[in-house]
């Protein structure tokens, strides 16, 4: 057996890395578990799971109201999270750095607050056609509301943005841009600091959905300049119901609260309420403080791997996916962007996905497939549903070997 070569200084460890998450062990139908379902949900190493434990059994209380000691621990723990999380975006200011449950909420809080305020009848929201149902629904929702409407940026056939048709669709009515930073169904990265340069030389703002960007690359908010950037910390090998919503200061500073309720006040009275500061003018009741404790874990976690080096391995991985899955008869990707996170997304021609899935669930392979939550991407795609094969840090070359495998067996049984 030849022996394996050590690691060079840019490679990840993945077999550390695969020690690290205990899901990973687990038997699927008698196989080993093959991952690859990273977009939907990533795993929890266990640096996560002890946070967890050591947060709930030695320093949990409410934060921001007691004097007692567990109050102020719980405290401590909850804003150093969030200067973690700033750190992380490299926000300008923590307090730039707001707690929400995840993308979705971060999304719909921007609509509510700023969209209300600022969009009016005959006002216009521009997205594009690849978001996610959360960076269109909420938009629709303010528009039915307002009386403005929707306009949605095309993409070429291989999932780019069209650069040129987004900037002429830019007019004196558009009150916000809103777009992914990866998209979630075709892997497509795209020019975001191009996108709010254009956006910005005509005083719009940009809200960038990073959901599938933060775990495999590394995001700079005051490089991008973007107005708001938002993520979901169970998509970053965090736990699920926490995310974050980061908006320039002076943005948020000039918004209309979310909710109202505790912790986002500075005084009331039966005639009156003045809000609380930034952040916590967004933060009404009791917050996911455990959830924030995980995420911080969790960003420590991917920081001390490095996200250049993620970044690498799944670039690396995700050439070696594209290359294996086109060698299959009859196997097409939808999206190939020159600029691609590590999204495997693909009809097999004759095969629905949702066989697919079964099937290779049957040897222990986890892939999402259907409309990915993006419906009005599946129309222009022309497809009813895709198959999707989503890495990260922990999947390696022998699995993707294994998922090829399986769908030249899925071929010989349905074509
Ligand atoms: C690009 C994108 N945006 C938004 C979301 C919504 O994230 P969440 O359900 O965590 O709020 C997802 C989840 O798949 C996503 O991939």
């Amino acid at each position: 057996m030849t022996p394996t070569p050590p690691l060079t200084r840019t490679e990840l460890d993945v077999a550390s890395i695969r020690d690290d998450f205990p899901i990973l062990t687990t038997l699927v139908h008698g196989k080993p578990l093959i991952y690859l379902d990273n977009a939907a949900s990533t795993q929890k190493p266990r640096a996560v799971l002890d946070r967890l434990i050591r947060y709930y059994s030695h320093e949990h209380a409410n934060v921001h109201r007691g004097v007692h000691l567990l109050s102020e621990r719980a405290t401590d723990a909850y804003e150093e999270a969030r200067q973690t999380v700033g750190r992380f975006l490299h926000a300008a200011d923590p307090k730039e750095i707001v707690f929400v449950r995840g993308t979705t909420e971060a999304i719909n809080l921007v609509a509510q607050t700023y969209g209300r305020a600022h969009v009016g009848g005959g006002d216009e929201i521009l997205v594009t056609v690849m978001e996610h149902h959360s960076n269109i629904v909420p938009w629709q929702m303010l528009c039915e509301e307002k009386g403005a409407r929707l306009v949605v940026a095309p993409m070429s056939d291989d999932g780019e943005l069209l650069l040129d048709r987004y900037e002429a669709l830019l007019s004196e009515r558009t009150r916000m841009v809103a777009v992914a930073h990866v998209s979630n169904a075709l892997g497509t990265i795209n020019p975001i600091r191009r996108i709010v340069d254009l956006a910005h030389s005509r005083g719009v703002p940009v809200l960038v959905d990073g959901a599938q960007a933060v775990a495999h690359m590394a995001v700079d908010v005051q490089a991008l300049d973007c107005d708001f950037y938002t993520f979901s910390g169970h998509k970053v090998f965090a736990p699920t119901g926490i995310g974050v919503l980061y908006g320039k200061a002076a943005r948020l500073d000039a918004m209309p609260p979310y909710q109202g309720g505790g912790d986002m006040i500075s005084s009331v009275t039966f005639a009156r309420t003045l809000y609380n500061v930034l952040p916590y003018k967004f933060e009404a009741g009791t917050p996911d403080i455990a959830g924030a404790v995980g995420l911080a874990a969790a960003i420590e976690y991917v920081e001390a791997l490095d996200l250049d080096r993620i970044a690498a391995h799944e670039h690396e991985l995700l050439a070696y996916g594209t290359r294996a899955l086109e060698q299959i008869p009859g196997v097409r990707l939808t999206g190939t962007a020159a600029e691609k996170g590590a999204i495997l997304s693909f009809v097999l021609e004759g095969v629905h996905p949702h066989d697919i899935g079964t099937i290779l669930d049957r040897e222990g392979v986890a892939i999402r497939t259907g409309h990915h939550c993006c419906q009005p991407l599946m129309e222009r795609l022309h497809v009813p549903a895709t198959s999707r094969a989503s890495l990260a840090i922990y999947n390696t070359r022998e699995e993707i070997d294994v998922l090829a495998g399986a769908l030249a067996r899925v071929r010989e049984v349905f074509v």
